[in-house]
């Protein structure tokens, strides 16, 4: 699977083309997957070539826990790792300890942390702890989209935020903190889905991480780095509705400028 073929949700109408193939596999099984062929990559030096701006690794990695919500495989977190090699990593809505366990592999210290062990990532007074502390090399960033999945009903969670508003006020305090703790060498990188219900509409809340990320005078380092949403619970839901279905979420990538 980490060759140039990636697999693709049986249930993408977009991708299948033609209807008697939908239903047949609707008949079949969702878990069937399907090829498609990646472009190829140039050669470069980085020491991880299959880093590209399509990230498409099928298994999660023994990392975390996959049957948190919104769980993220770790793969792309150590393939970023390997790729800037930082000395430090801040992990401030961790979860189910995904980066944490990434780093523990590779024995890079982290500091991992989240609303239910207590700090909120939204109140610039939990950063007061770090004011002696040289800025962390690498923050990585996984923060609800919004109410996709509420991960409490705390009202300092972000997914519980009552409305879109409310949401961006808090998640713009969080960049803003976690951009002020980074070295002078420090990435920071935010893996983000754009959200859509009945009520809201479509957000583009990746258009809205660049928005936050460029006011507060970060840069983007790099490519977005599409990551394909394999194991999605939503692939394997069936709806009445039409609608062109999201499978993938961005990683973006960014620092301050050197002055
Ligand atoms: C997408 S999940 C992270 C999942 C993690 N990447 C994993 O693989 O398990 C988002 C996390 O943000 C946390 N969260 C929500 N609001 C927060 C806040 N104000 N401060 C800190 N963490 C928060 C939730 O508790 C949840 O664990």
């Amino acid at each position: 699977m980490e060759s140039a073929m990636f697999q693709l949700s049986p249930v993408n109408p977009f991708f299948r083309g033609e209807q008697s193939r939908i239903s047949s596999c609707r008949q079949q099984t969702v878990t069937t997957p399907v090829y498609a062929t990646l472009p190829a990559a140039p050669r470069t030096a980085s020491p991880v070539p299959r880093l590209t701006s399509l990230y498409h690794f099928s298994r999660a990695g023994e990392y975390g826990s996959r049957n948190y919500p919104g769980n993220c495989g770790g793969n792309l977190i150590k393939d970023l790792i390997r790729f800037f090699q930082p000395s430090t990593v801040f992990d401030p809505m961790t979860g189910s300890g995904t980066c944490r366990d990434v780093c523990l592999e590779l024995a890079i210290p982290c500091f991992s942390t989240d609303l239910k062990s207590g700090f909120d990532a939204a109140d610039p007074k939990a950063y007061a702890q770090f004011s002696e502390t040289p800025g962390f090399d690498f923050v990585w960033a996984h923060p609800p989209y919004w109410r996709q999945k509420i991960y409490s009903d705390n009202p300092r969670d972000i997914s519980f935020a009552p409305s879109l508003d409310a949401f961006l006020e808090c998640y713009a305090v969080f960049i803003r903190e976690c951009a002020s703790l980074l070295s002078p060498r420090g990435k920071f990188a935010i893996l983000m889905g754009d959200y859509q219900d009945r009520e809201a509409g479509f957000i583009p809340l990746t258009y809205h991480t660049k928005r936050l990320a460029f006011a507060c005078g970060l840069q983007q380092v790099c490519t977005d780095i599409i990551r394909f949403s394999h194991g999605a619970s939503s692939s394997r839901k069936i709806y009445r509705s039409s609608f062109i279905p999201g499978l993938h979420d961005v990683c973006m990538i960014f620092d301050r400028p050197r002055r």
